[in-house]
């Protein structure tokens, strides 16, 4: 009989979350100094991130979203992207922030770069929340990272397993750690 997975092990606290999410708006903001900053979002699991990162962020910023499928199992992604909801906002010529909550095999995020960039923006950066080893394989450049992590699967703070755990306020390992396809 297999067990359910729940949240484990607390690997982030809010508070240390809320520190690092500062620091980032910081860094941000001294980078983006005198211009305005797009901020994309990939829902829904960066929604989190993002309601905290843009309240710390003291230049000029607007909002908008995109949802994705990627294809494979709930916790594998395979690297076919299917955009679900396009942004609503023209990207050319503006400054864009892509902002994901997490990058595993780097995948979902190669996709999306390449397609933010082919929409011509005067400049396209990624900050990623998290970050695991496997991302270096697709060889995206994050600009801003908040965290590394090993090779495990956390939930809370926007992050879900089948939908669930999106509204903990900390990033738990999932416990029993869920079996990876090869
Ligand atoms: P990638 O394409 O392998 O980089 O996977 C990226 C997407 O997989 C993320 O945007 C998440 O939706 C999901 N994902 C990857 N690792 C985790 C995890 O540890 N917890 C929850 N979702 C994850
Ligand atoms: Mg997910």
């Amino acid at each position: 009989m297999s067990q359910e997975p729940r949240p484990g092990e607390v690997l982030i606290g809010a508070e240390r979350l809320q520190q690092r999410v500062g620091e980032l708006a910081e860094t941000i903001s001294d980078d983006y100094k005198g211009r305005e900053v797009l901020v994309v979002g990939v829902l829904k699991g960066a929604v989190v991130f993002i309601a905290d990162l843009i309240r710390r962020m003291t230049v000029p910023c607007e909002m908008d979203f995109m949802a994705v499928a990627s294809y494979g199992s709930a916790t594998h992604s395979s690297g076919v992207v299917r955009i679900l909801k396009d942004l609503d906002t023209p990207l050319e010529g503006r400054d864009v922030l892509l902002v994901e909550d997490i990058v595993d095999s780097g995948l979902t995020l190669s996709y999306l770069v390449k397609n933010l960039r082919s929409r011509g923006p005067a400049s396209l950066e990624v900050c990623a929340l998290l970050v695991k080893p496997g991302h270096r394989r697709a060889g995206v450049d994050i600009r801003y990272a908040g965290f590394e992590l090993p090779d495990v699967f956390v939930v809370g703070y926007g992050l879900d397993i089948g939908e669930r755990y999106r509204n903990l306020p900390e990033i738990a390992a999932l416990e029993p750690a869920p079996v990876r396809q090869p």
